[in-house]
C-alpha cells in the first residue's frame, strides 16, 4: 500500500514535469486548456500570441529556435518544408511546458500546384471544384508541415485599382459567400487533425477591399449598413461554415483600425457571431496603430489590440515586450491576455499537434504535384475563363489550320505563370501559353512565336517581326494583360488600361485584317474598350496558374468550351469606379433625354462587361419561368423553374443566375441583387428544367437601426444567364 502511494506520488511528480496534456485524453479540451493555462508564467502566456515571420527559405531564423525552446513563440509565418517544420518544432518541445508551435503561410490559391487567382476560380461559379482545389491546397501544404492558411480573402472589391481584387471573390455578397464557404470546406474538411487538412483564415476583417481611391492600405469609411450588408456577408458565412481563425485588416475602419476595433471583434465576431477560433493581427498591424495616430507608442498599441480582441500578434512585437507591465499595471487584464491564450491553445488541441507535432517527413515527397492535381488545376483554369468576345465564331481555331502566329512576352514567360501569392509554386513546373499551344497541335501545325515587345511593351522597336508574323499566319493569338508584380498587394493602379503599348501592338496586328484573338491575362478588370470594339473574340484567362498554358490552349482549340461568368462589372473607364451591379437606386435615375438625371455627359452608365456576363462556344436559351407561388410568408419558400435549351452545335455549360429586386422597403434596397445560381452542363439541342428555390429569411436586410428584417412587400426576379437581363416576374413576402 505505502509502495503504491510512493508510486502515485512519483507519478504525479513526473506529470508535473512533463505535463503531458495530450495523455490525459479523458480530459475535455477546454479541460486541458485550463490545466495548461494553469502552469503557464504570463510571459509564456505572451509568447503563444508572438507570431514570428521564417526567412525567405522557408527556415526559420536562429534567434526564433532559441525563442521556441523557452517556449516564447507560438506560432511562424513563413516556415514551411517538413525538415524546417520538424527542426523548429523539435525546439519547441524542448521547452517547459511543450507546447507545439503553429505554422501558418499565405496558401491563397495552391501551395506547390498553382490553380487560378481566386477571382478566376470564382469566375467559374462552382463552388465544387473551388472546394477541390482548396483540398488540394490543403493537402500539400499540410504535407510540408503546415497548419494554418492565411485563406480565404473574403473581401468584398468593387474597385478595379484595388491590386488585391485578384485575391478575393469580386463584388458580389452572396458569390462571395458561396466562394467562401466552399474554401473553408476545402481547406479544413470536417476534422482538422487529419494530414491533408489545414486551418483557414477568414480575412481581412473587415472592409479592407473597401479603400479609398482602390489604394491599397487606405482608410474606410462605410455605414454600418453596408458593412453588415455587404462587406461581412462572406465573413460570416465562413464562420458559419466552421472557420478557425480571422485575420484583422490593415485598414481603418470609420476612425478605428480593425486590429483595434471592440465593434468588429468583440461585439460583433464574439458578441454576435460566438466565434470560438482565434484571432490574428495583419503583418506589424499591431505596432501600425501607432501611424493610425490611436496608439501614443507600442505599450499603447498592445493594449488596443489585446483589449480589442485581437489574440496573435503578427511579427510586430508589442505584446512581448509590454504584456507584463501592462497587467502589472492593470490596463490589461490577466482575463483578456488567458482568453487569447485560450484561443490559441483551442485551435493547437483542434489541430491535433500535441498528439501529433511533427509532418512525416516523406509524405511532402508523395504529395506535392501529384498527377491528379495538376489535372484538376488545368480543369479549374479552363473553368475560370470567360469569353468576352466572339464574333462570327472567330473562336474555336481550328486545328486544321496550317500556320499560327502566338505574339507577346507574356505568352511564354515561365515566371509570369505564377503570380502574386504563388504559395511554394516553382515556375519550372508551370506549363506557359505558348508551350500548351505546341502541346495542343503538335506537329501538324507550323507556329511563329514573336513577343512584339518585352514585358513592359515600352517600345515598338519589335512590332514589325510580329505584324509580319500576323500576317503570314492563318490565325494570330496575342497574349497581352499584367504582369504578376502590378496585381496583388500593394500594386494600385490608377489607370487599369493594358499596360505599356500593348494596345499599340494590337492595333498594328489589327490592321492587317487577318483571324485572330486577344488572350487576357491579368487580374483585375482592365478598361479594354477599343479590343470590346474592334478585336474579334476576347477570351478572359486571368492569372491561371501552373497548367494556365495547357488550360488556354484547351479552349482556343475548342476541346473544352469556356463557361466562365464575370464575377467583377469591367468598368469602360476609371472614372466610373465604383461601378457594381447592385447598386441602389436614385431618386433620379438615368432618363438620356432629361439632363436632371444621374449619369455622366461624357460615359454612358453601364459598364463595358456587366457582372456575371460571359459567353459560350455554344447558345443557351432560357424560357418558362414557373414560380411555386406568388405569395410566401415569412418563414417560407419559394421555388423557381426555368427551361434551358442548348440550342448550338456544342456541349456547353451555362451559369443560370436569379436575381431579385425588393421593390418598396423601409430603407432602399438595390436595383439587382443574387440570391441563387445553378450550373448546368447541357449537350447540344439538348433541354433540361432546373429549380433554384430560396428562403424567404434570405430576402431580408439590416434597417435603419441595422437590424436584419425581412419585410413584407413586392419583390421583382429576374432569371438569366447574366445581370443584365432575363425572364421576369415577381413574387411577394406576405404577412405583418
Ligand atoms: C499581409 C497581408 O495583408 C495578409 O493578407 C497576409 O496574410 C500577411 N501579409 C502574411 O503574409
Amino acid at each position: 500500500m505505502k509502495r503504491a502511494f510512493t508510486l502515485l506520488i512519483f507519478l504525479s511528480f513526473l506529470l508535473f514535469l512533463v505535463p503531458s496534456i495530450h495523455a490525459q485524453s479523458n480530459l475535455s479540451t477546454e479541460a486541458k486548456i485550463n490545466k495548461l493555462l494553469a502552469q503557464m508564467t504570463l510571459v509564456e502566456k505572451l509568447g503563444q500570441l508572438q507570431q514570428l515571420d521564417g526567412d525567405y527559405q522557408g527556415n526559420a531564423r536562429p534567434e526564433q529556435f532559441d525563442l521556441a525552446r523557452i517556449g516564447l513563440l507560438g506560432s511562424t509565418l513563413n516556415v514551411r518544408g517538413a525538415k524546417y517544420t520538424n527542426d523548429l518544432q523539435r525546439a519547441a518541445l524542448e521547452s517547459r511546458l511543450k507546447i507545439p508551435i503553429l505554422f501558418g503561410f499565405d496558401v491563397i490559391h495552391g501551395y506547390r500546384t498553382l490553380f487560378p487567382i481566386p477571382l478566376g476560380m470564382t469566375a467559374s461559379w462552382d463552388a465544387a471544384m473551388v472546394e477541390n482545389s482548396s483540398s488540394i491546397a490543403a493537402a500539400e501544404a499540410r504535407s510540408v508541415g503546415l497548419h494554418w492558411t492565411f485563406a480565404p480573402m473574403v473581401d468584398i472589391a468593387r474597385d478595379p485599382r484595388w491590386g488585391r481584387i485578384m485575391e478575393g471573390a469580386g463584388e458580389d455578397a452572396f458569390l462571395g459567400s458561396i466562394m467562401a464557404v466552399a474554401q473553408v470546406r476545402g481547406f479544413q474538411g470536417t476534422d482538422l487533425k487529419r494530414q491533408d487538412k489545414i486551418m483557414a483564415c477568414a480575412k481581412h476583417f473587415a472592409a479592407y477591399g473597401a479603400a479609398e481611391g482602390g489604394r491599397d492600405y487606405n482608410t474606410v469609411d462605410m455605414s454600418e449598413r453596408t458593412l453588415r450588408g455587404v462587406y461581412l456577408v462572406p465573413f460570416k458565412a465562413a464562420k458559419e461554415a466552421g472557420i478557425g481563425s480571422f485575420m484583422t485588416a490593415f485598414d481603418d475602419l470609420n476612425g478605428l483600425p480593425s486590429t483595434a476595433n471592440p465593434f468588429l471583434l468583440r461585439q460583433i465576431l464574439r458578441g454576435e457571431w460566438k466565434f470560438d477560433g482565434l484571432v490574428v493581427s495583419d503583418y506589424t498591424s499591431v505596432k501600425e496603430l501607432i501611424a493610425h495616430g490611436v496608439a501614443a507608442d507600442e505599450k499603447e498599441a498592445a493594449m488596443l489590440a489585446l483589449n480589442a480582441g485581437t489574440d496573435i500578434e503578427m511579427v510586430s512585437r508589442t505584446y512581448g515586450q509590454n504584456g507584463v507591465e501592462l497587467v502589472k499595471s492593470g490596463k490589461v487584464l490577466i482575463k483578456t491576455i488567458d482568453g487569447a491564450v485560450r484561443n490559441v491553445l483551442r485551435a493547437k488541441f483542434r489541430l491535433g499537434l500535441f498528439e501529433k507535432p511533427f509532418v512525416d517527413e516523406n509524405l511532402e515527397k508523395t504529395t506535392l504535384k501529384k498527377p491528379e492535381f495538376m489535372q484538376a488545376a488545368r480543369d479549374a483554369a479552363v473553368k475560370s475563363f470567360v469569353l468576352l468576345k466572339n464574333e462570327h465564331e472567330t473562336l474555336p481555331i481550328s486545328k486544321n489550320v496550317k500556320n499560327i502566329a502566338v505574339i507577346g512576352a507574356l505568352a511564354d514567360d515561365k515566371a509570369n505563370t505564377l503570380d502574386w501569392w504563388a504559395g511554394d509554386a516553382k515556375a519550372e513546373d508551370s506549363v506557359t501559353i505558348l508551350e500548351g499551344i505546341k502541346q495542343k497541335v503538335g506537329g501538324r501545325t507550323k507556329i511563329r512565336y514573336e513577343k512584339g515587345c518585352e514585358l513592359l511593351c515600352d517600345s515598338d522597336k519589335d512590332f514589325d517581326k510580329a505584324v509580319d508574323a500576323a500576317r503570314d499566319a492563318d490565325f494570330t493569338i496575342i497574349v497581352v494583360g499584367e504582369t504578376r508584380d502590378i496585381s496583388g498587394e500593394a500594386a494600385s493602379r490608377s489607370n487599369i488600361d493594358l499596360p505599356g503599348k500593348q494596345l499599340d501592338l494590337i492595333k498594328a496586328i489589327h490592321a492587317k485584317g487577318k483571324p485572330y484573338a486577344v488572350v487576357l491575362k491579368n487580374g483585375r478588370p482592365l478598361t479594354i474598350n477599343w479590343l470590346a470594339e474592334n478585336s474579334p473574340a476576347i477570351l478572359e484567362t486571368w492569372h491561371s496558374g501552373t497548367m494556365g498554358g495547357p488550360a488556354v490552349a484547351d479552349v482556343l482549340f475548342g476541346d473544352a468550351n469556356p463557361s466562365g461568368k464575370l464575377p467583377i462589372t469591367f468598368p469602360r473607364s476609371v472614372g466610373q469606379i465604383p461601378i457594381y451591379y447592385a447598386a441602389m437606386p436614385t431618386g433620379r435615375p438615368l432618363e438620356t433625354e432629361n439632363r436632371y438625371t444621374s449619369k455622366y455627359l461624357d460615359t454612358p452608365n453601364t459598364p463595358l462587361y456587366p457582372f456575371g456576363f460571359g459567353l459560350s462556344y455554344t447558345t443557351f436559351k432560357l424560357s418558362n419561368l414557373r414560380l411555386s407561388s406568388q405569395n410566401i410568408p415569412k418563414t417560407g419558400k419559394i421555388r423557381f423553374n426555368v427551361d434551358i435549351e442548348n440550342t448550338g452545335s456544342r456541349d456547353g455549360t451555362e451559369v443560370v443566375q436569379l436575381y431579385i429586386h425588393d421593390l418598396v422597403a423601409s430603407v432602399s434596397r438595390p436595383v439587382k441583387e443574387l440570391k441563387g445560381l445553378h450550373r448546368v452542363l447541357l449537350k447540344a439541342g439538348k433541354k433540361q428544367t432546373i429549380e433554384i428555390s430560396l428562403d424567404a429569411k434570405d430576402l431580408g436586410f439590416y434597417n435603419a437601426a441595422n437590424q436584419y428584417v425581412v419585410e413584407p412587400g413586392k419583390f421583382d426576379v429576374m432569371v438569366g444567364t447574366n445581370s443584365t437581363d432575363g425572364l421576369r416576374d415577381s413574387f411577394s413576402i406576405i404577412g405583418n
